[in-house]
């Protein structure tokens, strides 16, 4: 592959809290090293990155990924796997031999990938390919802009409070195959998190929740637990934390699982079709397995 020399990068920002897109990157070339610490140092402040137009094969999308660190190999996220390639992560809604595709509900509900694991992932590539004649969107939010917006006594009650991630809380479950869920059952069982984590590049807190998986934070019931986190949730979705992205074909959106969740709109027609895939960046580890 021929080499890149190192560009000034032009951009312009997505959201007034977070996301940037970043022209004139074309990574049907390898890029050179100065200008990937360039994107990463973009993606670290900004949370999302977008870069629009690369009409790039699985391999190079494999390829620009790993240099922003190990790629995860999904291996408990097995039946959603590229069938050659373990590093992809398919999100399809067209039907394999007549049956509706295992990830054909994926991602509806606000989440940072994997967080329900003990090394979250620090980012995720995602490449849009087929999208729906409308629709098919996903929105962001970030939890740094959000967690910076809390009042500083809130701060204080949530400093050092760990929650409860749980991958069967997810509604979507409840429509899945139960020979997939108990697969997934086995392979995720619930993981603490703290609820303010410090991000590991920037040193900003961010908090880390999630709409459906969070149900508890540690030492608390589920009762005493919920008003707060609803409440912190619905602080992170409030419209001036978050953007919304209408996908292009062969769009790329790098985001920060530390610092920004998201969530796959289901806004297109039933059966219409949409096929995406991404990688998953592994990050530091992080919690502990949930007490009962
Ligand atoms: C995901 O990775 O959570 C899915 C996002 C999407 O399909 O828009």
């Amino acid at each position: 592959m021929k080499r890149e020399p190192m560009m000034t990068l032009r951009t312009r920002k997505l959201s007034y809290a977070f996301g940037i897109e970043i022209f004139e990157i074309d990574l049907t070339h390898e890029l050179a090293d100065e200008t990937v610490a360039e994107i990463r140092r973009l993606w670290n402040k900004h949370g999302i990155v977008l870069l629009r137009g690369q009409n790039i094969t699985p391999q190079q999308l494999i390829a620009y990924s790993r240099r922003f660190g190990e790629l995860d190999l999904h291996e408990t996220l097995k039946p959603f796997r590229h069938p050659e390639h373990s590093e992809l992560f398919v999100l399809s809604t067209i039907p394999v031999d007549g049956k509706p595709s295992v990830s054909e509900n994926v991602g509806r509900h606000w989440h940072s990938d994997l967080s329900y694991t003990l090394r979250p992932p620090l980012g995720s590539i995602f490449h849009a390919q087929i999208l729906p004649e409308v629709g098919g969107d996903t929105m962001f939010a970030s939890f740094a802009a959000a967690y910076d917006g809390l009042s500083e006594k809130m701060k204080e009650v949530i400093e050092g409070l760990d929650a409860v991630h749980d991958y069967m809380g997810v509604e979507n479950m409840k429509k899945r195959d139960p020979k997939l869920v108990a697969q997934l059952r086995e392979a995720n069982p619930p993981v603490a998190q703290p609820l303010v984590r410090a991000h590991n590049e920037t040193g900003r807190k961010c908090l880390y929740l999630s709409e459906q998986m969070t149900k508890r934070i540690v030492g608390m019931t589920e009762r005493e637990s919920m008003p707060l986190l609803r409440m912190l949730f619905e602080h992170c979705v409030d419209p001036l934390y978050t953007y919304r992205h209408k996908w292009h074909p062969h769009d790329i959106i790098m985001w920060d699982n530390r610092s920004t969740m998201h969530l796959a709109l289901a806004d297109f027609a039933p059966g219409a079709h949409r096929y995406c895939m991404r990688t998953t960046i592994l990050g530091k580890p992080s919690g502990y397995l949930a007490p009962a």
